[in-house]
């Protein structure tokens, strides 16, 4: 519809120009995903790796922490001292930075040799930057799995996070204004439209969510959600551990879940994303960590709104067994 693409490019599109759909599903990506798709498609898998696989703002960064400490023996020093983003590093970011803003971004930080080298890695394609760090590498990727490797589960593990559609919808509204690359319009109910109609990056996220649960028994797939760490955060520490192979005792499950908790986790510097404020990436004041709550799209929806989101998940869950109202489902 051109009348609502030139619409979303007036206010919404922040730094970025120009969107591309991609594949049968429609996968909605700022033009420069066309650069970086072969590469994504391509890249080599090895054994070890351990992919977090989520469509933005589904308890990403959350599961990252626990999966990284899992593998590292708990090492909370260097995990509190090394920036997430460092350890396990994103790999599609860089097709979200317009190349204006980039450009910018050299710019305005080059003086400065700690700030200049944040930009660097953070503007380097995401397939360099994976490519050589030492094995088992971590990975972190927003892209559907039709648009990975097709051999990656066969031969890495993977973690998937899915949360509540209308909670991923507010907290992605927060974080497109807080982030330059993105922007959003003052109007909730009007990034609401454009999100259900999956005029957003990495949507439509029902075909995403879809993706992974139609995987969730393959044994290399472990498919969690959002309310379940909220509601029961050591038992999918378990899970968690138990996936990746690794032992772990009550006191270490309870060190975890410590260091994973709401208030210590925005605080944390090296998960809240201080990095990007420094480089000047990030518009606002508010924070990355935002509310770490499950339901609270509430506040935002009308009853109109209410009454979208519901013929929403009934047409898009047909097709499937993830069954509304009871999605989220429980599965530990
Ligand atoms: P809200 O914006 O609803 O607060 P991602 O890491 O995929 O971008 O997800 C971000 C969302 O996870 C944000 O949701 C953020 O607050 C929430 N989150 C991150 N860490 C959390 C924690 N330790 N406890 C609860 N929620 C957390």
């Amino acid at each position: 519809d051109p009348k609502l693409a030139e619409e979303l490019m007036k206010h919404y599109t922040g730094e970025l120009t120009g969107f591309v759909r991609v594949g049968p599903k429609g996968y909605f990506f700022p033009h420069k995903y066309k650069e970086c798709a072969a590469e994504f498609y391509n890249m080599s898998v090895k054994p070890d790796d351990i992919f977090i696989n989520t469509f933005p703002r589904s308890g990403t960064t959350w599961t990252q922490e626990m999966i990284w400490l899992l593998q590292n023996n708990l090492d909370f020093e260097r995990a509190k001292n090394t920036p997430l983003a460092l350890r396990y590093p994103f790999l599609d970011f860089s097709m979200l930075v317009h190349p204006e803003l980039e450009k910018q971004m050299f710019e305005e930080n080059k003086q400065d040799e700690e700030k200049l080298n944040i930009v660097k890695i953070a503007n380097m394609p995401g397939v360099e930057k994976v490519e050589n760090v030492p094995s088992p590498r971590f990975i972190k990727s927003h892209l559907p799995l039709s648009l990975l490797p097709p051999t990656l589960l066969d031969k890495a593990k993977v973690v998937y996070v899915a949360r509540d559609p209308r909670d991923v919808v507010v907290s992605v509204y927060h974080f497109c204004k807080m982030h330059k690359i993105h922007g959003a319009p003052d109007n909730f109910k009007t990034f609401w439209n454009y999100f259900r109609k999956g005029l957003h990056y990495y949507a439509p996220i029902f075909e995403h969510v879809k993706e992974a649960w139609n995987e969730r028994n393959h044994p290399n797939m472990l498919f969690i959600f959002y309310e379940e760490l909220q509601e029961n955060l050591p038992a999918v520490v378990r899970n968690v551990a138990s996936f990746l192979g690794k032992k772990v005792t009550n006191e270490q499950v309870q060190q975890i879940c410590d260091h994973l908790s709401f208030n210590n986790f925005k605080h944390n510097k090296a998960v809240n994303h201080s990095l990007l404020k420094k480089i000047n990436f990030v518009n606002t004041d508010q924070t990355f960590i935002r509310k770490g709550k499950v339901g609270s799209w509430r506040e935002y929806f009308d009853e109109e709104m209410e009454m979208q989101a519901d013929e929403w998940f009934t047409i898009n869950l047909r097709d499937s067994d993830l069954v509304y109202p009871t999605f989220p489902t429980k599965c530990i």
